[in-house]
Order: C-alpha cells, then structure tokens, then sequence
C-alpha cells in the first residue's frame, strides 16, 4: 500500500486512522522488501532570486547521501528534483506533479514561505513526509502542524527575534524594519520586534516591498527623517545582494547601522564586497564555527561544489540527517507514520550548526548566534539566544 494511490484532496487521516499502531515494517509493502529505490523529491527553487539556496540545499543533501552510500533505511534512494521558481502561483500544481507524475514517497522542500503551504497541506491530506529544508513559514509548526511534517532549519520569528534582543541589548530604543511584504518578512518583523521590546526598544516604522521586488529607493529614502537608531530586516538570496549595496550607495551604511535575520548576508558575502563589511545579524550558523562536524561538512561541501557552505546548505544537509534517522527506524518504509514520526521526533541532530533536538511541534531549537560580516565572513561574535524555540503557538498534534 502506498500513500501515493490516495485520491488527491481526500483527508488522509481519515483513511490511515485504522493502521495506527502496527508496528515498523510490519506492513512493507513488496517492493520495499525487495529494495526498490525510494523515491525521494526534491521541491526547490532552482530558478529566480532564490536559486543559489534551493542549489545549496539539494548539494548537501546529495553530499549526506552520499556518505550513506545512496541508501535509507536498506533502500537506495533516487532523488527526483523539481524546480519551483519560488513561486506561489505555481505550488499546487507542482506539488501534484511530484506526489503524482514523479510518485515521490518523501520530499524535502523548499525555500519559499509562500510555496511550502502547498506541500504542508499535501502532507497533512496524503500523509508524505515532509522535511522542509528552509522555508519558516510558522503556521507549518504551529497551527497547521502535524506528524509527517518536520523543520530543520527555523521559523521566521526564531533569528529575527534573536537579532531584536541584541540590538535592545546594545542601547537601541527605536529601530524601522524593512523587508519584502510576504509571510517570511513579516513574521521576521514580529520577530524582531518581540526581541527588541524585550530588551528595552521599539520598532516604531515598517517599510516594505512585494517579493521579489528590488525597488528600494522609494523606501531608502524614508529611511534618514525616521530619526532611528538601527534599522532591521529580512531579504536574502539576490534581493539581498542588491539591497545591501543600494543601502551602502545611498550613503546610509555609516549613519544608520543595517542588521538582520541572518539571511541578509549569507551566501551573499563575495557579491555584496565591502558594502555588507560590518553589518550584524543573528542566525543558528556562522562561518567560523570551530568544531569538528562543521569543519567536515564544509571541507565535504566545498569538494563536491567548489564553493563554501552556509546556512541552506547546513540545513539541507540536517533535512537528509533526520529522513535517515526516521527510515532507518522504519527499515525504509516512509508510510510507517507513526515509528516514523516518532524517530525523528526524537533525534537529536548532530548538525554543522551544533548539535540540535526539534520541539513538540516539530521545529529545531537551536543557538542563535550574533554574527558581524568581516573580510567576507560572517563571524561568530556572541549568542543573541541559547536554545531558541519558537512557541509553536497552536500546534495540537493529531
Ligand atoms: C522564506 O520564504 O521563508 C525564506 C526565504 C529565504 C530565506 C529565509 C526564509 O533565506
């Protein structure tokens, strides 16, 4: 039996309930038993401002497979790849093309806020697991959460929040947040202004663009007569490379100091130059973190890519960690949900960023660090928050 013959759109739970409880394996299905490949998706953005972190993350997870030598659970895997542009119009019919023409058991996806809802609600209809890679959209870890659906990266809220405590922290009062107007944005906001009103400060402007827009002007403009003394944001991939170096151009860098959730200035460094040098922002990864898995990983990524790591990767890397650890516990069989689920909700990752477990909802809580952009790295320089969870607000697991 495989999930894969449900009828599209038919609550899942509904069909499953019956099999709850029979144990790992029990049910294998004969083409598990005999080692058929399992059929594994990838939905990512491999086009579009956010293709080189849709790029990153399939490499690491090729690179984790490939020190599994290609198996799961006794299967060897197949990796079936779909480029979703980041674009939310598109998302349902990508998300059918996967679980329907390709038949995919599993998939690891994506980057987009806006696009991962699509492959939410298929998890939560036909039972896929689904491990997301990147996108913090917080309802897939709070309100809409569920068994099959796993986080190793953040919700949006998690290093936003972190860089708002330690902007308050360092004295600032009041602060303007600016960001692309889309679920990843704004939650970052809330983020940013829980920390920063927990330390003593306010945000007290909101300026924002739709995705992906890169017209910045009309906002840096407004930026000098807000009388503030920081200004946070979220941008990342191409968008970001572009903003970092409008806000040095306009000659704001050096009178209003830029920060952020950590995506501003990862995986970005060598095109932003000296326009990004200085800028701090809070993230679960730093470049310089001096421990022995993070000094493999990156020596393993840069051989296989000729490029350094950074965060998608890492995250990337830890989505393809706990669907091992889930279908090694089920001897490769991703219908068994509830062994399954409860493998991986048990794991504790050892991840690049340090080692991390994931919270009731299903969402890493990890270490947010305060990094400062330095000669093309982005450095470790303190920790903005220890054991960061998000509050998981609403979640009532099934
Ligand atoms: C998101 O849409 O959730 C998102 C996209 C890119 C990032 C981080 C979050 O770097």
């Amino acid at each position: 039996m495989t999930r894969n013959s449900f009828t599209p759109g038919v609550p899942r739970r509904a069909l499953a309930l019956p099999l709850a409880g029979i144990a790992a394996g029990a049910l294998a299905s004969p083409a598990i038993a005999q080692g058929a490949p399992l059929r594994l998706g990838l939905m990512l953005p491999f086009s579009g401002t956010f293709a080189s972190l849709g790029e990153n993350i399939a490499q690491a997870v090729e690179l984790h497979l490939n020190e599994r030598g290609g198996r799961m659970g006794g299967r060897p895997v197949q990796v079936i790849r779909l480029d979703d542009e980041s674009n939310p119009a598109n998302a349902v019919a990508n998300v059918n093309r996967l679980l329907g023409r390709d038949r995919v058991e599993a998939v690891i996806g994506t980057v987009h806020s806006g696009v991962v809802m699509a492959l939410v609600q298929a998890s939560r209809e036909r039972g896929v697991p689904l491990i997301i890679p990147n996108a913090g959209n917080a309802a897939a870890t709070r309100e809409l959460c569920a068994p099959t659906i796993f986080r190793t990266s953040f919700t949006n809220w998690q290093p936003a929040y972190g860089m708002g405590l330690a902007l308050g922290r360092q004295g600032v009062k009041r602060a303007a947040w600016i960001t692309w107007d889309y679920a990843a944005g704004n939650e970052a906001g809330e983020g940013f202004r829980d920390g920063l009103r927990a330390s003593g400060g306010e945000v007290v402007r909101e300026l924002k663009l739709p995705f992906p827009e890169t017209n910045f002007q009309p906002l840096l403009a407004q930026i000098p007569g807000l009388n503030v003394e920081a200004v946070g944001s979220f941008f990342a991939g191409g968008g970001a490379v572009q903003f970092v170096r409008e806000y040095a151009a306009a000659g704001l860098r050096d009178r209003v100091p830029l920060c952020g959730s950590g995506f501003l200035t990862e995986g970005t460094l060598a095109a932003q130059g000296a326009a990004a040098e200085g800028i701090r922002t809070a993230l679960h990864y730093g470049d310089g973190l001096d421990t022995p898995k993070n000094r493999a990983f990156r020596s393993g990524f840069r051989e296989r890519t000729n490029r350094d790591a950074d965060v998608y990767a890492v995250q990337g890397y830890d989505a393809a960690q706990l669907l091992g650890i889930g279908l090694d516990a089920t001897r490769g069989d991703p219908t068994a949900e509830q062994p399954l689920a409860r493998a991986m909700r048990a794991a504790r990752i050892d991840s690049p960023r340090g080692a991390f477990t994931l919270s009731p909802s299903h969402n890493p809580v990890q270490t947010i660090y305060l990094r400062e952009a330095r000669g093309g790295l982005n450095q470790v320089i303190g920790v903005a928050a220890e054991a960061l969870a998000d509050p998981g607000t609403g979640c009532r697991m099934a």
